[in-house]
């Protein structure tokens, strides 16, 4: 189901989520809760969204995206959809790397912010299946973007130069 998507200024963005339990795993309340963020990326056409912009403050999240459907990002390559429960992330290794992100949650807007380039990652899915692995690409980057929004934290508030804060269409006009 396509639900309402949560802008900044709204609470539920702020406010730190919980952990998904041992006993929801498996639920239909979380099947539901997926379904809807699929749902509604999908219909806004993101390429990750996390359970706070639905209004949800649980520790999950959804990434999916494909080279062909995204044009304003070139070299991304393709990331069927990955179900992210209770994720921990830990940056490896010194490089950055500064991208210009964009948020559902902050429609038109995009902004350049300093990341760490390569992670370490680890999550649960819907079933409670344990993923771990590394990625320094693209799926680095959104993961971090989407891990921060169960921390409350949106990409404005990492930025170090808020004269990279821009209008989309400003930038592609100018
Ligand atoms: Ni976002």
């Amino acid at each position: 189901m396509i639900v309402a998507i949560r802008k900044m200024g709204d609470p539920c963005l702020l406010t730190p989520s919980t952990a998904i339990a041992p006993e929801e795993f498996n639920s239909m309340e979380l099947k539901q809760l997926i379904q809807n963020l699929r749902d509604t990326q999908r219909h806004l056409g993101g390429v990750g969204i996390a359970a706070p912009q639905i209004g949800i403050n649980k520790r999950v999240l959804v990434i999916e995206y494909y080279q062909t459907q995204i044009a304003r990002y070139s070299d991304i390559g393709d990331c069927p959809l990955r179900v992210i429960i209770n994720p921990e992330i830990t940056p490896m290794g010194d490089d950055l790397s500064v991208f210009n992100e964009s948020c559902l949650s902050l429609p038109g807007l995009c902004g350049e912010v300093i990341r760490p380039q390569a992670i370490r990652y680890r999550y649960h899915d819907e079933t409670g299946q344990l993923y771990e692995g590394e990625d320094a690409d693209f799926f680095a980057r959104v993961l971090q973007h989407e891990c921060d929004h169960l921390d409350g934290v949106l990409y404005p508030m990492r930025m170090q130069d808020m004269s990279k804060l821009a209008f989309v269409d400003a930038l592609v006009a100018g």
